[in-house]
């Protein structure tokens, strides 16, 4: 090769990896994944309007109205524990990256989105120690493929109890409502102090009655065993010290702290990366700083990662296990620990996603972006056509664009098959996108 078209090879490669993606258009594509999302009655400014009312049957053994909500991925359940770790992300990234929010007109959008995670969490607790945490049957659910809102089968309700405990569901959506409070505190102080009071009650039940939630709501086991409960209590004690400044809440992490202090991770179970780098920016301790500066340096430095550089902690959705490092450790960077070099990680991790390992891995944005995820809502065309397990088999593309949907992802070779079959790769989840969409208000907030 000439060194002449080597050189402009080398400006191009240069230009290719500053990565000019649109963080704000993708921010903005995000929230209208959340809207797609949405079950039940859907508002009458829902912007995604190829999805309908759906499961609006949805109750409790009282005949408690349980509506509303988000249906968890590809599927029609509504997962409690995951959902409300997606809304304590989602108000994480809001509260601390308000701005970034602002510069893509999207706070309004944004507080809509954990609204309707928050408005279902109040109907779910029934009273100060019960709480529904999941809407629908995995098993039973799993075995339909069409439009939510021709679903027929049975969606039985399951609850968490003072005979039938979940510390971590309790915990994690007592940090939910905190976060969530402190995102209303000033536009709705009234409903944020609603949230509140559940948050406190929530902690309190989680706390008290200890157990896993998986081993109450056994029906969860199809997809979200939760393997711990102190992490929970820990990062929702964190959230509760934030909210309300009662020094109560960082005696409990004492408390908690041996047990926990080595359970490395952050996603829908694991809760260890989120509460340390949220304890040491409360807190400016120097065992939560040096508790996520060991857990960012071992990822980064010895984690495994494919050839092109993703983070590569699990087969199953790796992209969303990538970015939720990236997005705590970025936190950490705002703390001083590390600035260049988890800013310069958190950016790899994003752009991987958003194209530079030679494809987008989000619907609708970008080059060659997904176009089979595992979702059944989008796959359905309108009626009346028909929508079922062969319509999941064609090779058609999906009939709808789930704009803003993070797909699982690559292999550990980096490599992605185009299909609605292959679900561990092609689905999408509320929770997938969290960190993700807090982790683009921070971009932008960074001028990136
Ligand atoms: C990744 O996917 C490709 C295409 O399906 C396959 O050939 C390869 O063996 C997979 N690699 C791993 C590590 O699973």
């Amino acid at each position: 090769m000439q060194p002449f078209s080597l050189a402009l090879l080398v400006s191009f490669i240069t230009i290719a990896v500053a990565g000019s993606y649109n963080y704000k258009q993708v921010l903005q594509q995000s929230l209208l994944f959340y809207e797609a999302q949405r079950s039940g009655k859907l508002p009458a400014d829902q912007r995604v309007t190829w999805r309908k009312d759906s499961a609006l049957n949805d109750k409790g053994d009282n005949g408690e109205d349980l509506t509303g909500g988000y249906f968890d991925a590809g599927d029609f359940v509504k997962f409690g524990f995951p959902m409300a770790y997606t809304t304590t992300v989602l108000s994480w990234g809001l509260l601390d990256h308000q701005s970034g929010y602002q510069s893509a007109s999207s706070v309004e959008e944004c507080l809509k989105a954990i609204k309707w995670a928050t408005d279902y969490f109040i109907k779910c607790h029934v009273s100060e120690y019960e709480y529904y945490g999941q809407v629908g049957s995995g098993n039973v659910d799993h075995n339909y493929w069409g439009r939510p809102e021709d679903m027929a089968e049975a969606r039985p309700a399951y609850k968490i109890t003072t005979s039938k405990p979940g510390s971590d569901l309790a915990a994690e959506t007592a940090a939910a409502f905190a976060a969530a409070s402190l995102v209303f505190k000033s536009s709705n102080p009234t409903y944020a102090k609603t949230l509140l009071t559940h948050a406190e009650q929530m902690y309190d039940f989680g706390y008290k009655y200890r157990g896993l939630f998986s081993d109450s709501i056994t029906d969860s086991k199809c997809c979200y065993t939760s393997t711990h409960y102190e992490d929970e209590l820990v990062w929702g004690a964190a959230w509760l010290y934030r909210a309300t400044n009662d020094k109560k809440y960082l005696g409990y992490v004492d408390e908690l702290w041996d047990s926990f202090k080595n359970m490395y991770g952050f996603d829908w179970d694991q809760k260890f990366g989120g509460a340390v780098v949220l304890l040491a920016k409360l807190t400016g301790d120097t065992k939560y700083k040096s508790a996520i500066t060991n857990y960012c340096n071992y990822v980064y430095n010895q984690g495994t990662r494919t050839s092109k550089g993703l983070i590569f902690i699990y087969d199953w959705g790796p992209l969303r296990y990538a970015i939720n490092i990236a997005y705590v450790c970025l936190q950490a960077a705002d703390l001083g620990i590390n600035a260049a070099s988890y800013r310069a990680e958190a950016k790899k991790q994003v752009d991987y996603a958003l194209g530079d390992a030679g494809r987008s891995y989000v619907i609708g944005f970008g080059n060659n972006p997904p176009t089979h995820a595992h979702h059944r809502a989008a796959s359905c065309p309108d009626k009346p056509a028909v929508c079922n397990w062969n319509t999941y088999s064609g090779t058609q593309p999906n009939a709808h664009v789930l704009y803003g949907g993070l797909v699982g992802g690559p292999n550990k070779s980096d490599e992605f098959v185009d299909v609605r079959s292959d679900w561990r790769h092609t689905e999408v989840g509320c929770d997938y996108n969290a960190c993700f969409q807090s982790i683009l208000a921070h971009f932008i907030e960074l001028g990136y």
